[in-house]
This record gives structure tokens, sequence and C-alpha cells, in this order.
């Protein structure tokens, strides 16, 4: 398992694995641990965790923007959410915290190089409270930013799964004293590494 989670992490910071590599990984990984797991092998290339390298890795590029390495955090006594990786920053709350601080404008180029599509949406309700919502990696609410004192309410929804990590982040976030806002967090699961691989595992020989 931790094989396939240390691979899956190579192929998407890379863009995917170069394709003699890709092909050399995949014959060792089944002969090593057997032919069975090539249903895993495709269900992970199916959903794009470990395929082979098309074009250049937008991933140097996405960590520059939402600066995703924090290399200076202070564990005991941390300032950013990257603590909650011990120096990575969680890419999700990234983009919650740019949504928050006025929208996806900002990071238009950066979400383009992200799968699937992004958009904005803003409903006007009244002068004096506003709701955003964009949906897709997320759909959040931000009502009035508290320009009365009050605690705005937060919703942030991760479809597909959400890590303990991801949610201590936010709940960091909100500790802030420059964060006017409260995040409640829905979700349709609570993942971990393994656990999110675990989905993906196909054994035809197991009669689970
Ligand atoms: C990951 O999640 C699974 C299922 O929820 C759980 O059984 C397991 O203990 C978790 N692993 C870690 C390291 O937290």
């Amino acid at each position: 398992m931790s094989v396939l989670r240390l691979l899956c992490l190579f192929s998407i910071t890379g863009g995917g694995v170069p394709k003699k590599q890709f092909e050399y990984f995949r014959r060792e990984l089944l002969q090593t641990y057997g032919y069975e797991h090539l249903f895993t092998l495709n269900n992970l290339e199916k959903a794009g965790l470990f395929r082979v390298q098309e074009g250049k890795s937008p991933w140097p590029l996405i960590k520059k923007s939402l600066r995703l390495a924090v290399e200076d955090n202070d564990d005991s006594n941390p300032k950013d959410i990257a603590y909650v990786y011990s120096g990575y920053a969680p890419m999700s709350i990234r983009l919650v915290q740019h949504a928050l601080k006025g929208g996806w404008g900002a990071i238009d180029e950066t979400l383009r190089l992200l799968p699937g599509p992004a958009f904005q949406k803003k409903q006007l309700l009244d002068a004096s409270i506003q709701s955003d919502s964009p949906a897709d990696h997320f759909h959040y609410e931000n009502a009035g930013a508290g320009q009365d004192g009050r605690r705005s309410l937060v919703l942030v929804v991760f479809i597909g799964g959400v890590t303990f990590a991801e949610i201590s982040a936010l709940r960091f976030l909100s500790k802030q004293e420059d964060m006017k806002c409260d995040f409640i967090v829905a979700t349709t699961k609570l993942v971990n590494g393994s656990s999110l691989l675990e989905t993906l595992t196909d054994d035809p020989l197991s009669l689970r």
C-alpha cells in the first residue's frame, strides 16, 4: 500500500510518470506483488493517480503560486496552515483562503492548471449580505464579511472526501485574529491516504 501511495504522489506531482519508468514500475509491481493487482493499477490509471506523463508537469507552478510548500513554519507556534502536514499546505484550504480574500480572479491561471472546471458565482442578496458560491471543487457561502463585527459563517463542501488535516487547517484559519468567519465543513466521506487507495483497490481473488 505504501508503495502505491508513493508512486501516486510521484505521478501526481510529476504530471504523470515518464513512459519508460511507468512501464518499469508496473511490471515490477505486478511481478513482486501479484498479477491480481493489475485491476488496482487500472483503477489508479483511470482516476489519473498513476499514469503516463503527458507534457510538462504543472505542479511546480501550482506549488509556487498557491505557496503550498512553506519551509519556515514553526510547528510549536504555527502561523500558516502548512503546519498540518509539517510544511505542506493542503491545496483545498489554500483555495478557500483565496476565495475568502477576494475571490479566485487573482489565481485564475493556476485554477486552469488544476483538473476539472472552476467557476465563481456571486449572488447578491441585499446590500449588507452577500454570498459567493463557486462550485465543483468547493461550494461556500460568504455571508457579509463581518463589517459590523459579526462573524460570518462559511460552508465548505468537499465532494469525494476530506482529511482530518484539512479540517484542522480550517479550524486553525478560523482562529486567526484577522479571520472574521467560522467554517462549517460538509463532506461525502472522511478519508486518509490508506482509505482513499482502499476504494480503488480491486482484488478479484478476494471474496469481498
Ligand atoms: C484511515 O481511515 C480508516 C478508515 O476510516 C481507519 O480505519 C484508519 O485507522 C485510518 N488510518 C489512519 C492512519 O488514521
